[in-house]
């Protein structure tokens, strides 16, 4: 292996990932767009661009092969986000899932009242302006609306705070539909709603994004080893994704803070440039869910062990990861700037910081982009046509304009892992150039071998 024109001098010099970054970044390459901009804005809710729903899609795909293909005893689910407005109350999302908001009388900011100053809410002083804030009320995060032609109570529905409800009331379908024994597990991605006060931190916290969960069924008494068994297995997903684990922590609920739902409950925390904030939470929910949903529906969704009879409710271990809030960690942790040496044409060097997105290949927006050379001279067709080979098995590129360090400079902007430079060599012996985004060294490959050998890369892929 040789290395190309570019050379590493100060790993040490590489520059952090910082919440202006990113954002910028992601707006600039096309990742994420805040939504209706042309408008102003609209506060809670954002696009994903070309390269963003490349991510988000290859980072559900490598989550659901993780979760069902790879597990003996996990099937998936797409279910409804409208769902009967009961289920609400039987989930205790229209009683419990509220937050402790104050307004203030004079700038009419509304205030988390766990997110001010004691002394502050102790008085009643709004921290913005100084007025005079309301007492304390609970606000339900859940959004309303209603069905039907006509609004009136009784048509209330809400858009659902989370996917998991929709597996609950799915559970005997899919028990009497697909044989499923207990422990056995049932897994959703989808869209959840919550009317959240603080929006800050670009797409940290939404009002609309992505949940990925699976809902674990298991017998009473199993619960604990398996809450374990998920715990470790939801870590390994992430170092599976090469993410840094020394930004991955565990979190565990302490009693003021356990869900009204949980037993216990552990979050796995990253190190966000903002600190350390929740990404996912691996929750023993006991058998409060399912014995809900029977007292609401009337129906029985107790579980009948075939070999004893024995009769039981499940406990559910839930694993639930926020879609887009991934995407973001994934930003961050694959953010990288760098000092590099370039030689130019005439032959001088010189310094210059290139920004690099480390993503895993198996979830980089573009995996391979091919650059001819030259324009001229046959390769721009040469180009086109490896590119069009290897789009068959991977999401490919095709990139002519510019010199060619700016295109590997592009390219490593958007976490690109492989660029394939075809040459005048090429067109004689049927080789090209296959480049490597995070060592910038280049080996010669036959064309004929160029997937098979990307295939090889990305399956044994470490991160640097
Ligand atoms: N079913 C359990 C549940 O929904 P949660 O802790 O409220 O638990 C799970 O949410 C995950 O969903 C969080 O760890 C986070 O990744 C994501 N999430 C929650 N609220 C979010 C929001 N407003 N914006 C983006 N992601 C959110």
């Amino acid at each position: 292996m040789s290395n190309d024109i570019n050379e590493l001098t100060d790993s040490a010099s590489a520059g952090k990932a910082t919440m202006e970054k990113i954002t910028s970044l992601a707006k600039r390459r096309g990742f994420v767009f805040q939504s209706s901009e042309i408008y102003g804005g609209q506060s809670g809710a954002w696009d994903y661009g070309p390269l963003g729903v490349e991510l988000k899609n290859r980072i559900a795909a490598v989550w659901r092969k993780e979760m069902t293909q790879l597990q003996d005893d996990i099937v998936g689910l797409d279910s409804a986000i409208l769902m009967h407005p009961r289920v609400w109350e039987a989930s205790g999302h229209v009683e419990n899932f509220t937050d402790p908001l104050v307004d203030c009388k004079k700038c009419k900011t509304r205030f988390r009242s766990d997110q001010i100053p004691e002394d502050k809410l102790a008085a009643k002083i709004c921290p913005e302006c100084g007025g005079e804030l309301t007492d304390t009320r609970k606000f339900n995060l859940m959004f309303r609306t209603s069905i039907g032609a006509v609004e009136e109570e009784g048509n209330t529905i809400y858009l659902r705070p989370e996917t998991a409800q929709g597996i609950y009331v799915n559970y005997k379908n899919i028990i009497q539909s697909n044989r499923m024994k207990i422990p056995f597990g049932i897994a959703q991605i989808g869209k959840a709603f919550r009317n959240e006060i603080v929006t800050k931190n670009f797409i940290f916290r939404t009002c609309e994004f992505e949940q990925m969960e699976m809902q674990f069924f298991v017998k009473p008494g199993t619960d604990e080893q398996w809450f374990n068994e998920w715990k470790k297995r939801r870590w390994a997903f992430y170092e599976k994704l090469g993410v840094n684990t020394n930004n991955l922590r565990w979190h565990q609920h302490g009693k003021d803070e356990l869900a009204h739902y949980a037993k216990d409950a552990y979050d796995i925390e990253y190190l966000f440039p903002m600190g350390w904030k929740e990404l996912e939470g691996v929750h023993n929910r006991s058998d409060y869910d399912l014995t809900r949903h029977a007292q609401f529906s009337g129906k029985d969704l107790q579980y009948i062990e075939q070999e004893t009879n024995e009769r039981y409710t499940p406990y559910i271990i839930e694993t639930s990861a926020g879609l887009t809030r991934t995407l973001l960690m994934l930003l961050c942790d694959a953010y990288d700037e760098e000092t590099v040496t370039e030689k130019g044409s005439s032959g001088n060097t010189a310094e210059e910081t290139r920004t690099v997105l480390r993503f895993h290949p198996l979830i980089a927006p573009i995996t391979v982009a091919v650059l001819p050379l030259m324009k001229k001279d046959g390769l721009a067709e040469l180009a086109q046509e490896i590119k069009n080979e290897l789009r068959e098995d991977f999401s490919a590129d095709y990139d002519q304009s510019g010199a060619i360090g700016r295109r590997y400079r592009r390219q490593d902007e958007a976490g690109t892992p492989f660029c394939v430079t075809v040459d005048y060599e090429s067109k004689e012996d049927n080789t090209v150039t296959l480049r490597f985004r995070d060592s910038m060294e280049q080996v010669r490959v036959n064309r004929t071998e160029l997937c098979a050998r990307l295939h090889e890369e990305i399956k044994s892929y470490k991160r640097i």
